[in-house]
């Protein structure tokens, strides 16, 4: 596993919009993409680039690793609108090439089942993930076997307090979500972990130099052949 650990946010971002601008030389390349506030400076520097013709997503292909159950592309709080406005909406990507779980399945399993095919047949180059106070990695909670595929999954009230500054009220925060599996994330091709913050600083410890255990569902990425983390030195504080 390799570290870089930056001084603050905007390098830690600076840094992930170089890793990503390498994967994008690639001109049909396969990104994880993830969402949350970690990943905001680097989509704000990728939509940059992008209108500086330093880079294209003419022909990439995303597929994102989760969305709230009960929400959909209308809802300011689906991670499917927050793509749309952080990236998808400032780059040349065709839409047809975005892809996310549908929040709105009347048939949530089988949205799952469709979902895993679907992560299955893209190789993807590269996989974004923030870090959950908790170890979470996309919505796989502490507990989650490390060979879970696409599911659905009950939010802990860790998250969902976590999520709560985003939604006017506590109440609001859906109470279900569907995840990409921890066995899906490990198949990606690279994995690129951001942190920031030193309400993070326990989990990247935990991730690090715990044992790899499911009470930290990071700590996985210590057996992962391709695995990068950029933290800010807040982040990497207990190091
Ligand atoms: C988001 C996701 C989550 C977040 C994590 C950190 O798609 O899957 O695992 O990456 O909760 O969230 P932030 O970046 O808001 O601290």
């Amino acid at each position: 596993m390799q570290i870089i650990i930056t001084e603050n946010y905007n390098e830690m971002s600076e840094k992930a919009a170089d890793i990503f601008c390498g994967v994008l030389k690639k001109p049909n390349a396969v990104l994880g993409l993830a969402t949350g506030s970690t990943p905001i400076g680097l989509y704000k520097l990728l939509v940059e680039r992008c209108r500086a013709g330093l880079i294209s997503f003419k022909d990439v292909r995303t597929v994102n690793l989760d969305e709230y159950v009960g929400l959909g592309k209308e809802d300011e709080q689906s991670y499917v609108w927050f793509m749309n406005k952080m990236l998808f909406d400032g780059v040349d990507i065709d839409k047809a090439n975005t892809h996310l779980p549908n929040g709105l399945a009347a048939d949530v399993a089988a949205e799952c089942a469709r979902y895993s095919a679907l992560v299955n047949s893209l190789h993807r180059d590269i996989q974004l993930l923030g870090l959950g106070g908790n170890g979470h990695i996309g919505f796989n909670e502490p507990g989650t076997p490390f060979d879970s595929l696409t599911h659905e999954v009950a939010l802990t009230m860790n998250t969902i307090m976590d999520n709560s500054r985003l939604f006017a009220r506590a109440e609001d925060v859906p109470r279900r979500a569907i995840t990409m599996g921890i066995g899906e994330i490990m198949q990606a091709g690279s994995v690129l972990l951001l942190a920031s913050g030193g309400a993070k600083a326990k989990a990247v410890k935990e991730l690090v130099k715990g044992p790899v255990c499911c009470d930290c569902p990071a700590s996985i990425l210590q057996t992962h052949p391709n695995c990068t983390l950029v933290l800010d030195r807040a982040a990497a504080a207990m190091l």
